[in-house]
């Protein structure tokens, strides 16, 4: 038996999206979002779900936040709906959809629970993709419009802040692999949306500078993969998809330049980048906090024609989560490894880490032991890259609820407690009560 002891001020925390689990969609004032469009388009999400009622937190927050106290995080990531605050993305705001989250706000301060705010989890204003959505680089302007009232708005109150979540699900997901709103497939154009992603992330840091007070950053995903052999093109070809995850969207930030190797690789695809004079400037000022999603990884080879860049992944056999997704701690560490090696030591939370299992409640209770030996695993993963001196400041678990999971509609649940989506009661897991006992420690058996 191995004690696994986390450091006494790790903060512990658990995360979600608004649209993923307010619902209300129609009320308060709140425009429509590329989600509500995309969800209601048939064929787009499985069983044809849809965010317009998911966990109704909107009217249900302070249940949610009672939870949150008893299981004792000390941090709670959340988006704020863009809609609901600038109904058409840019001009008037919407005062109902502000004091929301200032109640919000306030509950969760009452109750001890430091607010992490994500900026922007994937719920564009329609009124701003009508006119060209991130491709077009007025959506950058009223990104940093909006970002600007936050930050003057909610001064004092929230002091951590996320630009962006997963810029590469924003862009090349949902804009090259079709998968996500708004749906399409070019790689031109996801890649330049990556780019104005960037801008934007920039812009609103630039304005966090002037007139916000705290800590800011953005929360790129990663994936590992892991070279088949030691051969060079087996190796070249995962530092190619790795890059996709990191450099692409990390070198910008922290360096002020895209990876020469993958702009070529692009290059050969026929994809250029127009990059305004200033962008690389803006992409890269400082920030002050990196969160990192992490959930999975896989072993890659390298065969010509395969996929976007001579990659295949190559399953051997690892143990999947519900979702499909192999379980692959090890990349965890390894990722968080190469995160200081290549930038330093910037503060790092884990924005997000977690399992899919569709275990159901079973005479009141959810035995969801798959979900506790996920979490431990990469916990472990965690004190390992801890140890080796990675900056890592907290841990936020995805997710707090079951919640509507993008494309895969509700059938997909990464909660630590369950949501009942027809009568919308919450039911703790076993792995809340493990985490419970976990946060209170700071440690767990091995
Ligand atoms: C990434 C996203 O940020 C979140 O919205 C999603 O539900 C989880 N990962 C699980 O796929």
């Amino acid at each position: 038996m191995a004690i696994i002891k986390f450091p006494e001020h790790f903060k512990w925390g658990a995360a979600t999206a608004a649209y993923q689990i307010e619902g209300a969609v129609k009320e308060g004032g709140r425009g429509e979002s590329i989600w509500d469009r995309f969800s209601h388009t048939p064929g787009k999400v499985i069983n044809g779900d849809n965010g317009d009622i998911a966990c109704d937190s909107y009217h249900l927050y302070r249940e949610d936040i009672a939870l949150m106290k008893d299981l004792g995080i000390s941090v709670y990531r959340f988006s704020i709906s863009w809609p609901r605050i600038f109904p058409e993305g840019i001009g008037k705001v919407n005062e109902e959809g502000v004091k929301y989250y200032h109640d919000f706000v306030d509950e969760l301060l009452h109750n001890g629970i430091e607010p992490m705010c994500t900026l922007y989890h994937w719920d564009l204003p329609q009124a701003l993709q009508d006119k060209g959505g991130w491709a077009n680089r007025e959506t950058i302007e009223a990104f940093g419009q909006y970002a600007s009232f936050m930050f003057q708005e909610f001064k004092g109150k929230i002091s951590k802040w996320l630009t962006i979540n997963e810029p590469w699900c924003v862009s090349f997901l949902s804009n090259y692999l079709g998968a996500h709103a708004p749906g399409n497939k070019d790689l031109q154009l996801a890649t330049t949306i990556s780019h104005h992603l960037l801008v934007a992330h920039g812009l609103a840091v630039s304005q966090f500078r002037k007139i916000g007070e705290g800590e800011i950053g953005f929360a790129p995903n990663l994936e590992w993969l892991e070279p088949f052999s030691n051969k060079e093109e087996d190796i070249q070809a995962c530092n190619r998809g790795i890059a996709w995850f990191i450099e692409w969207f990390m070198d910008p930030v922290f360096h002020g330049k895209y990876p020469e190797f993958l702009l070529d690789w692009f290059k050969d695809k026929g994809v250029t980048l127009s990059i305004d004079e200033g962008d690389m400037e803006q992409i890269s000022q400082p920030i002050d906090i990196l969160g990192i999603n992490y959930y999975t990884g896989s072993v890659g080879r390298y065969k010509e024609g395969e996929g976007l860049f001579d990659l295949e992944p190559i399953d051997i056999g690892y143990a999947k989560t519900d979702i499909g997704w192999n379980i692959y701690p090890e990349g965890f560490y390894k990722a968080l490894h190469k995160l200081k090696v290549q930038y330093g030591d910037i503060p790092i939370y884990i924005t997000e880490n977690g399992a899919c299992y569709n275990d159901e409640v079973e005479n009141g209770e959810v035995k969801d032991t798959r979900r506790i030996e996920y979490l431990k695993q990469h916990l472990i993963s965690l004190k390992r890259a801890i140890d080796s001196g990675v900056n890592i400041q907290g841990y936020l678990t995805w997710s707090l609820l079951d919640n509507f999971e993008w494309a895969e509609g509700y059938d997909m649940r990464f909660g630590l407690i369950h949501i009942n989506f027809k009568t919308l009661a919450r039911t703790k897991k076993d792995s809340y009560f493990w985490y419970k006992q976990m946060i209170g420690n700071t440690w767990f058996e091995r």
